[in-house]
């Protein structure tokens, strides 16, 4: 390594120069660019060992070679980022191609070779939806509604989440960079509605909620709940057990199994989870219901009174009490459906096993 003059050593950078020059343009992926970095620049790389020729050089040759490899060593990271950049942009323009998705619309109607087109069915997760907001009309209950990009307020403080409440933990929240959120749980109707129609209260919100999950059998990302809200003078839990014995029966029409235990909810003192035995595999155990035989589908409990005083109502005088009904899981159970992923699947083919032949028309 000793002994190399000045001119040799710019000689090797000037070549090192053009090999470079060359490999950048022939990379064709990031992780090709990234090799080459490694093997230029790195430690063990090309210029680095050019550059342990340095030692033999006088102080000025030194100067200036080392000027000329620092050169070259910008030179390189602008021109490798310029490839990465060449490199990104090719390949979006790929992915438009070769994954577009042709979304126009066929024309109503259309014959496809010999079968007339087929006609549109109701998702099971609206069937059952429409079913039970039924019942619940017949109960006296209200629809309500509420936004799904809602606030921090309305999903977690006023249901006694308190900033440092360990609870929050429970959820895994998507936040949007404004600061609002995509609502964990339809639980973010109550205080809402309270506020806005006043007590007494007797209501059922249907509707889609958000997770930041791991996906898998039993958990999605986007799913179904309806939470229910009964705010009157006096309620209590035989209240409660009783709205949700009338409403399981008339979702399977027959009797149930179910188990009641304590359950930790913020929002309610005393707190439940309503278990029902497995229906895909009658309690023997299966991946919907985690091998334990059993599944929550109805947490459920007495609006606890700090809920009550946020929305503005004295809790000596108004109590409550209030169920979160997973949707989506109930449909799995009803249906038999063993993978909670293929409800958000939007094959008609899917859907329309659930309606049984009836027609769009007469499911409407
Ligand atoms: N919001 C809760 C959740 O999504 C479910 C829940 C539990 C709702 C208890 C309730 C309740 O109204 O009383 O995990």
């Amino acid at each position: 390594m000793s002994g190399q003059s000045k001119d040799q050593i710019l000689e090797q950078i000037a070549g090192l120069k053009n090999e470079m020059q060359e490999s950048i343009a022939a990379a064709s992926s990031a992780e090709a660019l990234q090799d080459l970095k490694v093997r230029f620049l790195g430690k063990k790389g090309t210029l680095t060992g050019i550059l342990k020729g340095l030692a033999s050089l006088s102080g000025e040759d030194r100067g200036a070679v080392g000027k000329t490899a620092n050169e070259l060593k910008l030179w390189y990271e602008g021109a490798n980022e310029k490839k990465e950049g060449e490199l990104r942009a090719a390949r979006m323009a790929s992915l438009a191609t070769e994954e577009f998705i042709d979304l126009t619309p066929l024309p109503s109607g259309l014959v496809m070779g010999d079968s007339p087109a087929r006609p549109g069915t109701l998702h099971p997760t609206t069937i059952l939806q429409r079913e039970l907001e039924q019942i619940f009309t017949k109960m006296g209950f209200a629809i309500a509604d509420g936004p799904e990009v809602e606030t921090d307020f309305y999903n977690f403080e006023a249901l006694n989440f308190t900033d440092d409440h360990p609870a929050r933990e429970m959820q895994d929240t998507f936040y949007t960079k404004d600061g609002t959120l995509l609502r964990t749980h339809t639980s973010s109707v109550q205080v809402r509605t309270l506020q806005k129609n006043g007590a007494p209260l007797r209501i059922v919100a249907p509707g889609r909620v958000y997770r930041y999950e791991e996906i898998d059998a039993s958990h999605e990302h986007t799913f179904y709940q309806m939470e229910g809200m009964v705010i009157d003078k006096k309620v209590n839990v035989a209240n409660l057990l009783y709205l949700m014995q009338t409403l399981l029966k008339e979702v399977f029409r027959r009797k149930v199994t179910v188990r009641l235990r304590p359950g930790y909810f913020p929002f309610v003192e005393p707190g439940f989870e309503l278990d029902m035995q497995c229906e895909i595999c009658k309690g023997k155990g299966c991946a919907v219901c985690k091998h334990s035989g059993w599944v929550e589908v109805l947490p459920c409990g007495l609006v606890h009174p700090n809920v009550i005083r946020l929305a503005g109502f004295d809790p000596n005088e108004w109590q409550g009490a209030a169920f979160g009904l997973g949707l989506t899981r109930l449909v799995m159970l009803r249906y038999g459906i063993e993978d909670i992923r293929l409800q958000m699947n939007p094959d008609i083919q899917f859907a329309s096993q659930f309606t049984r032949g009836i027609q769009l028309q007469e499911a409407l």
